[in-house]
């Protein structure tokens, strides 16, 4: 006898003995009975032993990765997907913490033995495992519930679509999927688990026993396999997986009576799965940090360039250091264009992108900030590339005396462990009337852009009496969406009463700034004081672009969508045709267009305004 027959054939078995000798055979048989279940128990017991065995050092080993922090170098770029990316590893690693302390029932309410619904429509050759009776805790109404529920989720796709039906609908519907993502995948998780759980049933079925219902399992764990397939949401599942999941669930309904000593068996084992599939979501989790490490880590390429370069500088006397042409550098009637930036390939394609497109290169003056350790780099390469007729001036950060009180002071409290996020280079850029006092108009480019046409248009757009001309990426279902309160803390009264969440946001990479209304509203000032702000509350929560929504707040002026398009540094899916078109386009996001995990489509933008046939990108084995 093993602990999982039918309490029926236990009881079968238990007739009173007639004779002595059929006493004596009895004892026999109930001891041989007695000693083949403690066998089975001592199996069952090893298998729990060997299982945490294995499951042990993942665990550890697993967490000990996590422990690791990156520590990569600076990276100066505003990177707002790069936000969302790393919400998303934090949240999940949380699951971690919680799945490796202990094994626990997966807390879906999807894991109870439910009884079948016999007013569902039901395979043929599946009716021999179906109690005609049912139970008494059958959901009747439960499937139309789900399916209005459905309804109405399609309708408000389609009225959300229409209501915002400017720029593709298709794509907004598709957008609103993948954020309702998590909503919707209850049934692929509850498939999941039914596979599990038949499994589980499996492992514990005597053999030799019930075959007949074993192979009928076996095949259905297959069917609703097959037709799950890698469906990942519920509007992924074909209608034959919907109709192979209640056939599993008739099973397995009839399995849990044909094993019901084993109940307790299968919810543990069915914790053990449960928080092994935890482990694999654990590893993903791994690679994601991964990724973010790799973006933070200076491709190999690039720093024998900058070395090279460095070294190259340093052999040249100090007065062949100098760059021509400066008397332009505070000259109003030219075109002056910003770049904060601590990489000599990214900048020179910015500067190279934005002559090669001008018209009238000679009156573009580039002002490049940087720190000291790049400042002999990125100037060989100009002295070496100069700009056609363009005008470059490069500056080490170190040399704005001025800023670095003000600014650790009020940086060096915030809590943030990112140095995307605190960086200096980042916060430049709210210190843009200080940094050209002499001058007017500015615009300021991030590092990770392209400029495909001439700009001269953009310097007539009328500013309206604000200070920051900028494109808008508030319109949902756009590949930018970015709403204000998914970075700014509006519990806080103060930002409460002052901002409203559902004003329009825009995106930093390409702002024209009137640097003379700037100067009059105050507005660094203002900047000043939202950080003060932020360091007693926490009022942000990520990077400059938040605190520049509330800076620039009632300052800014929408630029048309075409001057600047976002979301080549991750995968966004912007067409082609968007690309091709934008004036200047930005690869935000972690995968750069000069690292390896930049994504491969988009890096002939960034790449055919680099010279690869320079002796230095060739010596250092910098390719396409
Ligand atoms: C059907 O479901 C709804 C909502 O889920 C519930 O309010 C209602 O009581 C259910 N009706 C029956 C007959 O079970
Ligand atoms: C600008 O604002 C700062 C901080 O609020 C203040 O200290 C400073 O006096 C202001 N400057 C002018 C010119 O108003
Ligand atoms: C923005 O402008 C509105 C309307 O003019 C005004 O009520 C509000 O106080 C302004 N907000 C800020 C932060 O300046
Ligand atoms: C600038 O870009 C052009 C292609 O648009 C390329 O031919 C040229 O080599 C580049 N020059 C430098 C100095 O990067």
């Amino acid at each position: 006898m093993d602990p999982c027959e039918q309490p029926e054939a236990l009881a079968s078995d238990n007739r009173t003995p007639k004779s002595d000798f059929a006493e004596l055979k009895w004892l026999s048989e109930t001891s041989s009975y007695l000693m083949r279940s403690v066998r089975r128990y001592q199996r069952i017991v090893f298998l729990c032993l060997f299982s945490v065995c294995v499951f042990a050092p993942i665990i550890f080993i697993s967490q000990r990765l996590h422990s690791i922090s990156p520590t990569g170098r600076k990276d100066f770029i505003e990177d707002i997907s790069a936000v969302k990316h790393r919400a998303e590893a934090l949240k999940l690693s949380s699951i971690e913490q919680e799945g490796g302390d202990s094994l626990k029932e997966p807390k879906v309410i999807v894991y109870e033995d439910k009884g079948f619904a016999s007013s569902e429509k039901i395979d043929d050759s599946t009716e021999d495992f179906i109690d005609a009776g049912g139970r008494p805790d059958i959901q009747k109404n439960g499937t139309t519930a789900r399916s209005s529920k459905e309804v109405q989720h399609i309708q408000q796709k389609v009225v959300a679509s229409v209501s915002h039906g400017k720029a593709n609908p298709n794509r907004a519907a598709v957008q609103q999927n993948r954020r309702s993502q998590s909503l919707t995948d209850k049934k692929v998780k509850e498939m999941k688990d039914q596979i599990v759980r038949a499994k589980a049933y499996l492992n514990f079925a005597p053999p030799g026993r019930n075959s007949h219902f074993v192979k009928g399992l076996k095949l259905r764990i297959k069917e609703l396999e097959r037709a799950m397939g890698d469906a990942k949401k519920d509007s992924d599942l074909s209608r034959s997986s919907w109709q192979k999941s209640r056939v599993m669930e008739a099973s397995l309904s009839k399995a849990g009576r044909v094993y019901s000593d084993c109940s307790a068996m299968a919810t543990k084992l069915r914790a053990m799965t449960y928080s092994a599939e935890e482990q694999v979501q654990t590893q993903k989790n791994q690679a994601t940090h991964l990724l973010h490490l790799a973006s933070r880590t200076t491709p190999k390429g690039l720093h024998c360039l900058t070395m090279r370069l460095t070294a190259e500088y340093f052999s040249m006397l100090p007065e062949e250091r100098k760059f021509d042409k400066q008397q332009k550098l505070h000259d109003q009637s030219l075109y002056h264009y910003a770049i904060f930036t601590d990489n000599v390939l990214a900048c020179a394609v910015v500067v190279n992108s934005t002559v090669s497109s001008a018209s009238d290169p000679e009156k573009i003056v580039f002002h490049i900030v940087t720190d000291s350790l790049n400042l002999p780099a990125i100037s060989m390469w100009f002295l070496l590339n100069p700009p056609s007729k363009a005008t470059v001036d490069i500056r080490s950060i170190e040399e704005f005396d001025w800023l670095s009180p003000v600014h650790d002071s009020a940086l060096e409290k915030q809590d943030s462990h990112d140095p995307r996020y605190t960086s200096a280079l980042n916060h430049l850029r709210f210190y843009l009337p200080n940094l050209f006092p002499l001058l007017n108009k500015i615009v300021l480019f991030d590092h990770d852009v392209v400029v495909q046409r001439d700009l001269t248009q953009l310097w007539n757009v009328n500013m309206r009496g604000k200070v920051n001309g900028a494109v808008e990426t508030c319109q949902e279902g756009e590949d930018s969406f970015w709403r204000m309160d998914k970075f700014i803390d509006f519990s806080e009264p103060f930002v409460a009463e002052r901002f409203d969440p559902n004003k329009c946001t825009w995106a930093f990479g390409m702002n024209l700034f009137d640097l003379q209304t700037w100067r009059s509203r105050n507005l660094t000032g203002i900047y000043s004081s939202y950080l003060q702000l932020n360091k007693m509350g926490r009022v942000l929560k990520a990077g400059s672009l938040p605190i520049g929504w509330l800076t620039f707040y009632n300052q800014t002026v929408p630029l048309d969508k075409r001057w600047h398009i976002l979301g080549l540094g991750y995968e966004s899916g912007v067409p082609r045709v968007k690309i091709d078109r934008a004036a200047v386009i930005h690869f935000d996001g972690i995968m750069k267009p000069w690292l390896e995990i930049g994504i491969s489509k988009y890096k002939g933008y960034w790449n055919r305004y680099l010279p690869f046939d320079n002796p230095y990108l060739q010596q250092c084995n910098i390719h396409e």
